[in-house]
């Protein structure tokens, strides 16, 4: 029987901010600026659309992810998890719009997420590591800003949505993070990871603010 290597995805409890075992952590260099909160707390149906958005989005790269590495099963496993996870917040979020009258908007590029994976380099191994990495870089913004959402939203049952969707998104990082160190060289994890926090917080200083993920 195969051996499960990673953590049920649906798993309640850990909110540690390290990888079990590798003392590997994922921490922004950029906090986000206060006026996005601002700006998402002065459109939340647009903040609401982008977001059901953004979930549907998240569960097709997690299988776009499964079809690539179907000979990885630890990476297949999780990230068949995750799609599911990424597609149970979607359901949820569009159950939020229909309750308000919204509509989903039309799915448009993230330039955030583009401009992240534009970082991704070719080679195999490289390609590989780059795409766990931008996956835990990703979904460790997205746990931060849902945490600044529910920690502000004035609804009681908005603050204890996005404090879910918050400790969700926390434990996909970790994920990410661990299938890096677990599909390729350890040595290389650290360090390309660094890189790409770099480039992140470039990337977040300079997009626009606005009453979306990102
Ligand atoms: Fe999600
Ligand atoms: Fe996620």
């Amino acid at each position: 029987m195969a051996q499960r290597v990673l953590p049920d995805l649906n798993a309640r409890g850990s909110t540690a901010t390290s990888t079990a075992g590798t003392g590997a952590s994922v921490e922004l260099l950029a906090a986000t600026d206060p006026r996005w909160l601002e700006a998402v707390l002065a459109d939340f149906p647009a903040f609401l659309r982008d977001h059901a958005s953004c979930e549907k989005k998240a569960s097709g790269m997690a299988l776009a992810m499964a079809a690539h590495y179907p000979d990885r099963p630890a990476l297949l496993a999780a990230m068949a998890d995750l799609a599911a996870e990424e597609l149970g917040h979607y359901r949820e979020v569009v159950r939020l719009l229909v309750e308000r009258d919204l509509q989903p908007g039309p799915d448009v590029r993230d330039p955030y997420v583009n401009a992240l994976n534009a970082e991704v380099r070719r080679g195999s191994m490289e390609y590989l590591l780059d795409r766990l990495l931008v996956g835990a870089v990703v979904e460790r913004r997205g746990a931060e800003r849902f945490g600044l959402v529910a920690d502000a939203h004035p609804e009681p049952g908005l603050r204890k949505f996005y404090r879910a969707i918050a400790a969700s998104e926390g434990r996909h990082w970790q994920t990410f993070l661990e299938l890096a160190v677990h599909e390729c060289p350890e040595q290389d994890v650290g360090e390309r990871l660094n890189t790409l926090l770099v480039r992140e917080a470039d990337i977040v200083g300079a997009l626009p603010v606005r009453a979306a993920l990102h």
